[in-house]
This record gives structure tokens, C-alpha cells and sequence, in this order.
């Protein structure tokens, strides 16, 4: 089977390139290595630079390359610079993937699985929070990802294109080579920014918030290793190939962690104090995040396998400790 990944120089990306080319499938990379890294790239992968919104570099891609299914991570993913600059996520996002979907439909690709968002679902009504659960985004990142699942939607209608939107809750960890791992500039997610500080990258780690109606009063994430996500791609791929059905699954552990919870799990991984500094709330962040995942493991089949935030964070600490300044590029 040979997968087309866009954006597999990126985070999630490039742990699903690794375990797709674990398992012995043919992989094409694309990525305009806006946010990726050249070194993240599996040496054994095809590697294409390039940009999804333009339609002429894909329609050569898939006119090269054989495509069986595409995984599609390439899009904007950064909640404050969503409000911000909202514009950049409807053109990276949406007529990224609108522009994607144009040259699938002309070259007869028919399987896509794609990254969505615990965004989507806004304020939850509901914990843990289940795929039919009200979608009401509070943010444009949240919102574009919703919409793109509304593009797959009609699309998939209109043209035979079948389609898995997998729901990331808190993706965090790094691949057990030590070989790739988290590289955001700038970091704004929570365990990297612990981890600097016994790097000795920055002084303390900021709690954005002690106020929150939780146990500690701090919020709670659903944190799920980037090794387990890539995994549920490679079980969507066989269930669409099984099956032809759409569908939707949220990705998480199922389990909350406070702020305060991760933080005390680092210090006991790195062994360091790992000073808190008390900040005010984040705009934008609800109190509890956590998912259901008992719709992936039922119909995919999925397990996760990190189910510590121990484990979860001793593989984050191998990568930052030999990688203090992320990739070398
Ligand atoms: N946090 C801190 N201090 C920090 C950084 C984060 O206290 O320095 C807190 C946040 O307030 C939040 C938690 O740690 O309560 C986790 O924050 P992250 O930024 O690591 O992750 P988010 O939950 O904000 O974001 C994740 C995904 C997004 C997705 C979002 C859905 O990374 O892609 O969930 O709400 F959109």
C-alpha cells in the first residue's frame, strides 16, 4: 500500500510516517516545512516540498505516485494565533484542504483519514465528551477543523471519497528511538514547557489558573502519546479499506490529568523541582477535556498502549534532555 502523508515533517506527522514504514508501507511525504523539519523526515520515506493549496504541485504528486490513501496533518493548529490572525487558518485550513480535495476527486483517490480536534467540540456538555456529543467551537482553529469535517461530508457525497476524522484531544510524548519528538516555535503546550525548566530553559512553569471548578482548580486534559494517535491512523486506514464507511473517533486516553497532576508527574520523571508560578487563566481554555474513547476501540479496535503520564512524559524527557533545542534545522 503506498500512504501519502501531508505534513508528515510535523509532530503527529512524523510518528505516523514511523510507524506506517514500521509496518512496510510504501510512504510519500509532503510538506512545505513552514512548521516541520527537514530531520523529521523518515530517511525511508519520499519526500515532496510543497504546499497543499497549490493544485498543480499535488495533481504532479498523485500523477507520480500510486496513491492508495492519504493522511492529511498539514493545517494550522494554534488556538491563540487562530484568534489573532483567523484569516491564515481559513486559506492553510480550509482552502488547503479544499484544494486537496479537488485534486483527490480528479486523480481517483478515494481514502483520506485526517487530523481533527477536541476544539471542535467548544465548552463540553457533557464528560467524557462522545462524538455525538454538541459541536460548538470557541476558537477559529476549532471552528476550520469542524468545517473541514463538513467539507469531507458533502464531498463524500457528491464524490466517492470515504474518509476517518480522527478528534486529537492532548497528543504529548516523543517516539521510543529518541529520534523525533516535539519541535513547536513558539511552544505553547503544557509538558514541553514543564520540561525546559529542568533543561534549564526558563525558571518555572506558569499554571494558567488555580480557579477552575476541579479538584485542584486547575485544568484537566485527556493526554494521549503521539505513538498511539499514529497508531488509530493506521487502524483507520485498514477499516476504511474493510469497510467504505465514513466516520468520526475522538483520540484520548479517557483519563484527566490536572495541570498541577502533570507537573507533579515530571518532577518525579526528571527528578527536579520543577518550580509553579500561580498566572492568571488563559482565555480560551475550558476546564475539562476529556474524551471517550470507547468508540475507537470498539469499531477500530484501538488501545492505547501509554497509558501513564509517567510513561507518557519519560518519553518527552529522552527527546528534550539529547534534544534541548529541538531539530537541528
Ligand atoms: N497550561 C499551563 N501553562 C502553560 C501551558 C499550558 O497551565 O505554560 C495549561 C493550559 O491552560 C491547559 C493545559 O495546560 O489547561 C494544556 O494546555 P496545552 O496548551 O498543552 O493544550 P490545550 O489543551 O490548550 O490544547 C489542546 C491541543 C489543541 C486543541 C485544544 C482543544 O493542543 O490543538 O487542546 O482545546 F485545540
Amino acid at each position: 500500500m503506498a500512504v501519502l502523508v501531508l505534513g508528515g515533517a510535523g509532530y503527529i506527522g512524523s510518528h505516523t510516517v514511523y510507524e506506517l514504514i514500521d509496518r512496510g508501507e510504501d510512504t510519500i511525504v509532503i510538506d512545505n516545512l513552514q512548521t516541520g523539519h527537514i530531520d523529521a523526515i523518515h530517511p525511508d520515506s519520499k519526500f515532496y516540498k510543497g504546499d497543499i493549496r497549490d493544485k498543480e504541485f499535488l495533481d504532479n504528486v498523485f500523477k507520480k505516485e500510486k496513491i492508495d490513501a492519504v493522511i492529511h496533518f498539514a493545517a494550522s493548529s494554534l488556538v491563540s494565533e487562530s484568534m489573532i490572525d483567523p484569516l491564515k487558518y481559513y486559506d492553510n485550513n480550509l482552502y488547503g484542504t479544499m484544494t486537496l480535495l479537488r485534486s483527490m476527486v480528479e486523480n481517483n483517490v478515494d481514502k483520506i483519514i485526517f487530523s481533527s480536534t477536541a476544539a471542535t467540540y467548544g465548552e463540553p456538555e457533557n464528560i467524557p465528551i462522545k462524538e455525538t456529543d454538541r459541536t460548538v467551537p470557541i476558537n477559529t482553529y476549532g471552528e476550520t477543523k469542524l468545517s473541514m469535517e463538513k467539507m469531507f461530508k458533502w464531498v463524500s457525497v457528491a464524490h466517492n471519497i470515504k474518509y476517518v476524522s480522527l478528534r486529537y484531544f492532548n497528543a504529548a510524548g516523543a517516539h521510543k528511538s529518541g529520534k523525533i519528538g516535539e519541535d513547536h516555535l513558539p511552544e505553547t503546550h503544557l509538558i514541553p514547557l514543564i520540561l525546559q525548566v529542568p533543561n534549564n530553559k526558563r525558571e518555572n512553569v506558569k499554571i494558567f489558573g488555580d480557579d477552575y471548578d476541579t479538584k485542584d482548580g486547575t485544568c484537566i486534559r485527556d493526554y494521549i502519546h503521539v505513538t498511539d494517535l499514529a497508531q488509530a491512523h493506521i487502524l483507520a486506514i485498514d477499516y476504511l479499506k474493510k469497510t467504505g464507511k465514513s466516520d468520526i473517533f475522538n483520540l484520548g486516553n479517557g483519563v484527566g490529568f490536572s495541570v498541577k497532576e502533570i507537573i507533579d508527574s515530571a518532577r518525579k520523571v526528571t527528578g527536579h523541582p520543577i518550580p509553579a508560578e500561580i498566572c492568571p487563566r488563559r482565555s480560551g481554555d475550558p476546564a475539562k477535556l476529556i474524551a471517550s474513547n470507547e468508540k475507537a476501540e470498539r469499531i477500530l479496535g484501538w488501545k492505547p498502549v501509554y497509558t501513564k503520564p509517567e510513561n507518557i512524559i519519560e518519553s518527552a524527557w529522552r527527546w528534550h534532555k539529547n534534544n534541548p533545542s529541538g531539530f537541528k534545522d
